[in-house]
């Protein structure tokens, strides 16, 4: 009888659970959605019959409904897309956008609001999203207001994970590499700049990349990030091993507001079994819409030098002018202040700058520190600290920018907001007339220290918007970007390519001042957060140790030399500084000629080797070129990298080998190097030591 029972209640239930499954192209991914009887959603995806994420419960709170149970299915819809798109720069020429998607209509029994959920299912991974809808006559209203959102994602096992603590205000953490049930993100450095507050122990920043004991590499993310607050994740080990959507708050206690036709990001898992695919994935950039910008043709892949390092290093210049305080900046008769000498951003120097960018070819010049107000910029939490227009009296916007004109050298504008958003956005118009009036075309943006509108964070929905903005009226303007202190990208270059590259990591200027980046830092990055996008790092530090600067200061690069060459190649951005002084190029004028000549733009990468926190070797195509180059980099471990060669085209090649030298090491001996020439071609396989924390970057030319 007993049995009877259950087995009457097993086919009652299993008539009310509604499931549909959606699979890749290629058939290697599948997820499976299904709603169960008590009207709970949950999706899994698998890979090559693997489980890669386990029944995960997804939904939102609204303050009016609740999708999180209680659901309907209304109906469900697949369909299929294929194209092929071109990127306005790029990894690649070329870019295929292939997925199946497979909608599920849900209705909240209870009062009729709709969710849409929609995902997309690649050979790389999947991308799903959420579109709640009013759905009902009834419920007319079009606005709504997120409490909560319930994506979860229940790993299979205790897999590696890659991760930097969860913050709502910086992404600016040095990478830890444990176990998920060994996630403690209290105890991690917190030598960010000001806003480096961690969420809790067990909360993470996204992107995260995991990988699991039998050989699965999986990336867990979100693209297209608009109008929406950053999603970090709560980690629980308790019972499984799952992580769960944290959203960045802003000041009210919901965490977004949405109209419609209203979506979330997509929440993405890009999967593989080999680490390699990983970095190869374009997935983050099809989810993201096609370019809204018409005409591109302002856009242009760069490699810029800046005064800017100069401020970095100990014993050096400043940004500020002269050492005031507690007055009106802007309102003061700024000839009469005495200066304190250190000023880096003079004339004199800026004009230094652009003759060395002239005679080396670089295509701009950037200039921190120029406008008045860094004499109290930082910490205070004050609304009006630069106007973004007013120059120091030691810096002639007349003379530098018709001198850099003269000599074929664009100007970079910086805009240090000092976290005051509105500040800048009631300014921005003025600061981008002023930058039409003497020719800039492109602008770095700071966000450094508190958020104003005070309570809002860098990561929440407010801020998300207000870079928005910021995008949209630069590529009005035709001014590209490259935001620092930003949320995280998430592919939105895709739509807005004048976004050149933003900051949002820790980058090479933490080994100037702070105990810097490990050598595994830059092997890990573009598994995190070069998902999403390029970033700024500031390669090619060529003076690696501080004490050049001051005597014992313990700073330093954790890099070899030749290492910083390879990050040109293996971190990618269409917009790469040559960072380092004009007067250290000089004494390695030979290792310099590599940054000189290693391109920004690509039409084919191949990534050749991989493994997170360990070793990334690339090779990259030129745009409209026949010339390759290739970068390898390795931690704090000495390697031989293995370049196996098939990707040239027949015929010989002349190779440039930039590497360690034999007793090089990143601590020890950063400086030795050997530059090398040789005859090479498809059939060869070139076999590269690299020293601790070296690397190693070649120029492959066709005879
Ligand atoms: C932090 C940025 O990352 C850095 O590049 C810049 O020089 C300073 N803020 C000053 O704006
Ligand atoms: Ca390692």
């Amino acid at each position: 009888m007993k049995k009877i029972v259950l087995l009457l209640f097993c086919m009652l239930t299993a008539l009310c659970v509604q499931a549909e499954t959606v699979s890749s192209p290629n058939g290697n991914v599948i997820v499976n959605f299904q709603l169960n009887e008590k009207g709970i959603a949950t999706y899994a995806v698998s890979y090559k019959g693997k489980e890669v994420i386990k029944p995960s419960t997804m939904g939102l709170s609204l303050d009016k409904v609740n999708f999180t149970n209680g659901l309907k299915l209304i109906k469900s819809n697949t369909s299929t897309f294929d194209e092929t798109w071109e990127p306005v720069w790029g990894e690649v020429k070329h870019i295929r956008n292939h997925y199946n998607e497979l909608v599920v209509t849900l209705e909240h029994i209870a009062d009729g609001y709709q969710l849409d959920v929609r995902f997309r299912v690649y050979n790389d991974g999947i991308g799903f999203r959420y579109e709640p809808r009013s759905g009902n006559a009834n419920f007319p209203l079009t606005y709504h207001t997120v409490m909560k959102e319930h994506t979860e994602f229940q790993l299979t096992d205790n897999h590696t994970a890659f991760w930097i603590p969860g913050a709502y205000d910086s992404n600016e953490f040095a990478y830890q590499t444990t176990k998920l049930t060994d996630i403690h993100a209290l105890k991690c450095d917190k030598s960010a700049i000001g806003t480096n507050h961690i969420v809790g122990d067990k909360t993470i920043q996204t992107p995260v990349m995991l990988k699991s004991d039998d050989g699965l590499y999986i990336n867990i993310f979100e693209a297209a990030l608009i109008d929406y607050p950053a999603m970090l994740l709560d980690v629980e080990t308790h019972n499984g091993y799952s992580l769960t959507s944290h959203l960045v708050p802003g000041t009210t206690n919901a965490v977004a507001y949405m109209q419609e036709p209203s979506s979330t990001p997509w929440r993405t898992i890009i999967v593989s079994d080999k680490a390699t695919d990983i970095l190869a994935s374009k997935m983050i950039l099809n989810l993201n819409e096609p370019c809204a910008i018409e005409n591109t043709d302002f856009i242009k892949p760069q490699k810029y030098i800046g005064i800017w390092w100069e401020m970095h290093v100990p014993n050096h210049s400043s940004w500020d002018y002269a050492s005031i305080s507690g007055i009106r900046l802007k309102e003061m008769n700024w000839e009469k202040v005495k200066p304190h000498g250190r000023h880096g951003a003079t004339t004199e120097n800026t004009k230094r700058y652009i003759d060395f960018a002239a005679k080396h070819g670089f295509d701009a010049v950037l200039i921190e520190g120029w406008n008045v107000g860094w004499e109290e910029w930082s910490g205070l939490w004050k609304e009006d600290v630069f106007d973004f227009v007013t120059p120091y009296p030691d810096f002639d916007l007349d003379v530098v920018s018709q001198y850099a004109q003269e000599k074929g050298v664009k100007l970079i504008m910086h805009h240090e907001t000092s976290g005051s958003a509105t500040n800048y956005e009631r300014r921005m118009s003025d600061a981008i007339a002023l930058m039409k009036k003497y020719g800039y075309d492109a602008v770095k943006t700071g966000y450094v220290g508190r958020i104003i509108p005070r309570g809002e964070h860098h990561d929440g929905q407010w801020m998300v918007q207000h870079y928005q903005r910021v995008i949209e009226k630069m590529a009005q303007n035709n001014i590209m970007l490259n935001a620092h202190e930003p949320v995280r990208p998430t592919g939105l270059h895709r739509t807005y390519p004048n976004l050149l590259a933003c900051e949002a990591a820790r980058g090479n200027e933490f080994n100037a001042w702070s105990v810097g980046n490990q050598p595994e830092h830059e092997t890990i990055l573009p598994f995190t957060r070069l998902m999403g996008g390029p970033m700024d790092y500031t390669p090619g530090i060529f003076q690696q140790k501080m004490d050049h600067y001051q005597a014992g200061n313990p700073c330093q690069v954790h890099t070899t030399l030749t290492k910083q060459l390879a990050l040109y190649v293996t971190m990618y951005s269409p917009l790469q500084m040559a960072a380092d002084l004009p007067e250290n190029y000089e004494r390695f004028i030979d290792a310099f000629q590599f940054i000189k000549d290693v391109a920004v733009d690509w039409d084919d990468t191949r990534i050749l080797e991989a493994e997170p926190g360990d070793y990334i070797t690339i090779a990259r195509k030129e745009k409209n070129s026949d010339t390759w180059f290739v970068g390898a980099i390795t931690d704090e471990n000495r390697r031989t990298a293995t370049i196996d060669l098939s990707f040239l085209d027949n015929g010989m090649y002349k190779a440039t080998i930039y590497k360690d030298g034999r007793d090089a090491h990143w601590k020890e001996n950063p400086q030795s190097y050997q530059i090398e020439q040789k005859m090479v071609k498809r059939t060869n396989t070139l076999k590269i030591k690299l020293a601790a924390g070296g690397g190693c970057a070649i120029k492959l030319e066709k005879l």
